[in-house]
This record gives structure tokens, sequence and C-alpha cells, in this order.
């Protein structure tokens, strides 16, 4: 029972995490920042500046539960030894990526800035490799599984 509900819940905070954190991020990159560069004004800044702030708490729970759920998943594919060499390769890349993606959206959701634009945008096209490397991931570990079963 416990073996099947903690990695239930680790999947299951992994992949609203990854929905929250990369969808609010999207929905900036193609609705938000555009809308309101397109409506200008003095306020524009400003505006964006109370969204970032809205959305930052959620963003900071989502890596939270990332992190969290993400170092449990792959604790347990070593512990049980169930994943072929590569696959650490890759986790090596994604995690690298993602390290990038909690940085940089940290600071784009910082009051006043700028740049937020071009840090999103980056945030965003890591965000969809890193979605790419965890579906390799997944694939190296379950055809390792088949395999190993044969
Ligand atoms: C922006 C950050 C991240 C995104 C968008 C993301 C996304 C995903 C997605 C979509 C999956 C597939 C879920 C499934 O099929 O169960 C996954 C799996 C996984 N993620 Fe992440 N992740 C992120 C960060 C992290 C971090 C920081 C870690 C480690 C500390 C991590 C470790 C893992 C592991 C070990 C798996 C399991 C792969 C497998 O099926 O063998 N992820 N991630």
């Amino acid at each position: 029972m416990f073996d099947f509900v903690v990695p239930y819940l680790a999947r299951y905070i992994h992949i609203a995490s990854a929905i929250t954190l990369l969808g609010g991020m999207f929905f900036a990159l193609i609705a938000w920042l555009p809308a309101l560069q397109k409506a200008g004004g003095a306020g524009e800044q400003s505006i964006s500046d109370a969204i970032a702030a809205r959305f930052r708490p959620w963003f900071l729970l989502a890596m939270l539960g990332l992190l969290l759920s993400g170092f449990y998943n792959y604790y347990r594919h070593v512990q049980l030894k169930d994943v072929p060499p590569l696959y650490h390769m890759v986790f090596g890349m994604k995690f690298l990526l993602a390290l990038h993606v909690f940085a940089v959206g940290f600071l784009a959701l910082k009051g006043g800035n700028a740049k937020r634009g071009r840090q999103i945008t980056g945030v965003v096209i890591s965000g969809l490799v890193i979605i790419g490397l965890s579906g390799w991931m997944r694939v190296l570990h379950l055809s390792f599984l088949i395999h190993a079963a044969h």
C-alpha cells in the first residue's frame, strides 16, 4: 500500500507542479505580456508587476514541489537500480535546465523588471526542452524494465 501511495503522490505533485509553473510562464508569454504591451499606457509596468507578484507564491510552491518530488523520484530509481546509465546523463541535462528555469523564472517575477519578456521566453524554451528530456527518461526507464523482464 505504502509502496504505491508515496510514488503515486510524488508523480501527482510533480506533474501538477510542472503544469502550474510552465503553464503560468507560457500564459505570460502568449497572453499577459503581449496584451499589456499592446494596451500600452503609463500603467503597463505596474500592472505587469502586480500580475507577477500574484503568480510568484505559486511559482515558488511549484518549484518546491518539483524539487522534492523530483529528487524522491530520482532517488527511488537509483535505489531500485531500475534505469540504464544513459538515464543519469539525461537527468543531469534536465537538472541543469531546471536550475535555469528556477533562477531566471524567479528573477523574471521580481518587481520593476524591464527584461521580463525576454527572461520568460528563455524560461519557456528551457521548460519545453525539459518536457522532452523527461519523456526520454520515462521511455528509457520503461524499456529498461521491459528488457530486464525478458
Ligand atoms: C521545470 C522543471 C521541471 C519540469 C517541467 C518537469 C517535468 C517532468 C515531467 C512532465 C515528467 C514526466 C512525469 C511522468 O510521466 O510521471 C517528469 C519526470 C521526472 N522528473 Fe521532472 N520536471 C522538472 C524538474 C525536475 C527536477 C528539479 C527533478 C529532480 C530534482 C526532476 C526529476 C524527475 C524524475 C526523476 C522524473 C521521472 C522520470 C521517469 O519516468 O523515469 N524533475 N518531470
